[in-house]
């Protein structure tokens, strides 16, 4: 990138602390744990074993009693997004330190272009957002929010130039960022053809649209309304066509925020079934708290846990989500941060349609995930590691530079105390938001260090993170988890045949751009 701003690390800051030994420690990957200590230079991981040399002068932390995981990878986040007439509270500088306070150390935001916009200027306008503020490193996704010729001309730009390997077309916000099937179909045709890798929000937006008509007529306008007008149903179909489209487009592909059983089941039957891979990706939200919220008859506390799709009222939800999660139905745990102030809530006061659409969740997802997964026995530390970060370093081809505790990856390492106890709040939080659906949840299991790229940015405890710090990841397209190997060797997979464009891709790690 040329035009990428100068980052504001001081150059003092950037030689400190570049040797550390994290000792005694059981170190966790997706594949396996073993007792064993971790060596950091320079940022990257350099030595992992028992009994190692290591140089004078190194700074030493005891791990012992505590788990050292790869750090988090959330690859769902809405930092500093203006949407529905409103701006999301947390900037890219406040996210990311929740996001390093709670153990994530890479986020994949989601560039979302107006409809008419250029994909290209949007996605220079969210660099120039991003690159002086983020605390952790950090991928882009794009959103194919409207379709033209141009806009696939784009999408190889931006593959080929500008290391986005994932687009976001969404099946509901209806005359905003919708697609109809026939252009959803063709836009996921141009992610085959570029080896990107197409995600949808699955809910059918038509009939979302009509049900509102509806209920408004009814006098239904409190937040209740917005889950009213989006059951299960509804997003269950929508995800059912998404796989078929993807199927017929020949196209593997990435369901974000899925957040009901009814939704999980059509994944499951479309997994079984469909040629090209799929995977579903849920939210801390979903597995944290419920619909029941919207009942609440505070205004700001139901319009506070507003997101769409919506949290589902059948209380036996979160567990079925974990399930889903440790028996592999469900392959990532985002959080969808899009986070709202009671003020910008407030716009949908007397009409729920125009409740910003958002929650928090960058910041405790991988507690919530800990304490509702692990601490339950539904789920062991592997697994945990899996959904947390390795599963989407895999995916958005960040693997194993990311999402992995071994020699010559970066050194983004999660020392978690699994006995560490906190009630979580938003008179606590990092975020800038003003409300907490975890409000008042006591979880057992937090991060005790959290280092990014070899600085330790969570200190025993305390959050010492650099604004800035952070890098741009470009992620290459044509993933070997998605279109290579692994694939093939997978049955559903055979007699699989994608057209390739050899120009225009590389199968290369991914790199720094900064
Ligand atoms: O309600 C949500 N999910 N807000 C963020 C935008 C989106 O659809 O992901
Ligand atoms: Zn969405
Ligand atoms: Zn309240
Ligand atoms: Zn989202």
């Amino acid at each position: 990138m040329t035009n990428a701003p100068v980052k504001k690390v001081p150059i003092h800051l950037q030689s400190s602390q570049n040797r550390l030994l994290i000792k005694n420690g059981r170190v966790i990957n997706d594949d396996g744990m073993e007792d064993a200590d971790v060596y950091i230079e320079d940022g990257i991981i350099k030595q992992v074993g028992r009994n190692l040399i290591i140089p004078g002068g190194t700074r030493t932390i005891d791990a012992t009693g505590k788990l050292v995981m790869p750090g988090g990878i959330d690859p769902h986040t809405h930092l500093e997004l203006e949407m529905m007439g409103a701006k999301t509270a947390d900037d890219f500088y406040k996210g990311t330190k929740a996001a390093v306070a709670g153990g994530t150390t890479t986020i994949i935001d989601f560039v979302l272009p107006n409809k008419g916009q250029s994909l290209l200027e949007a996605y220079a306008n969210w660099r120039q957002k991003a690159d002086n503020k983020v605390c952790c490193d950090y991928a882009l996704h794009v959103g194919v929010t409207w379709w033209s010729p141009s806009v696939k001309k784009e999408m190889e730009q931006l593959v080929a130039e500008h290391g986005v390997n994932s687009f976001k077309m969404f099946m509901a916000y209806k005359d905003a960022w919708m697609l109809e099937d026939y252009e959803l179909m063709v836009a996921m045709e141009a992610c085959a053809e570029l080896r990107a890798l197409a995600q949808v929000h699955a809910e059918n937006g038509n009939i979302i649209a009509r049900n509102t008509e509806k209920l408004l007529e009814a006098g239904v306008t409190g937040p209740e309304g917005h889950q009213l007008s989006r059951d299960e149903e509804v997003e269950a179909e929508a995800v059912n066509r998404a796989c078929v489209i993807a199927n017929q487009a020949n196209s593997p592909l990435y369901i974000v925020h899925m957040m009901s059983k009814s939704a999980v089941k059509a994944l499951r039957i479309a997994r079984s079934r469909q040629r090209p891979p799929v995977y579903g990706e849920t939210l801390a939200a979903t597995v944290g708290t419920d619909g029941t919220h919207y009942k609440n008859a505070c205004f700001r506390h139901a319009a506070a846990h507003v997101l769409s799709p919506p949290l589902r009222p059948d209380p036996s939800t979160p567990e079925a989500i974990v399930q889903a999660l440790a028996d592999d139905d469900l392959q990532v745990i985002a959080s969808d941060n899009c986070t709202f102030n009671e003020k910008e809530k407030e716009l949908g006061k007397t009409n729920f349609t125009k409740i910003p659409n958002g929650v928090n969740g960058v910041e405790d997802r991988m507690a919530i995930l800990w304490q509702k997964a692990v601490n339950t026995g539904i789920m062991d530390p592997c697994r945990f590691v899996s959904v947390t970060s390795t599963t989407a370093a895999r995916i958005f081809n960040l693997w194993p530079q990311k999402g992995r505790i071994a020699v010559n990856s970066d050194a983004d390492v999660v020392v978690w105390d699994p006995r560490l106890e906190r009630t979580i709040s938003a008179a606590t939080h990092h975020h800038a938001v003003d409300f907490n659906i975890f409000e008042g949840q006591h979880v057992v299991g937090s991060p005790q260090y959290v280092i990014v790229n070899g600085r330790v940015c969570l200190d025993d405890g305390n959050l010492r993170v650099v604004e800035g710090l952070g890098k741009y990841l470009k992620t290459p397209p044509n993933c070997p988890y998605i279109y290579g190997e692994e694939r093939s060797r997978s049955p559903q997979m055979e007699n699989l045949e994608i057209p390739v464009t050899p120009s225009k891709i590389t199968n290369g790690t991914p790199t720094h751009d900064s």
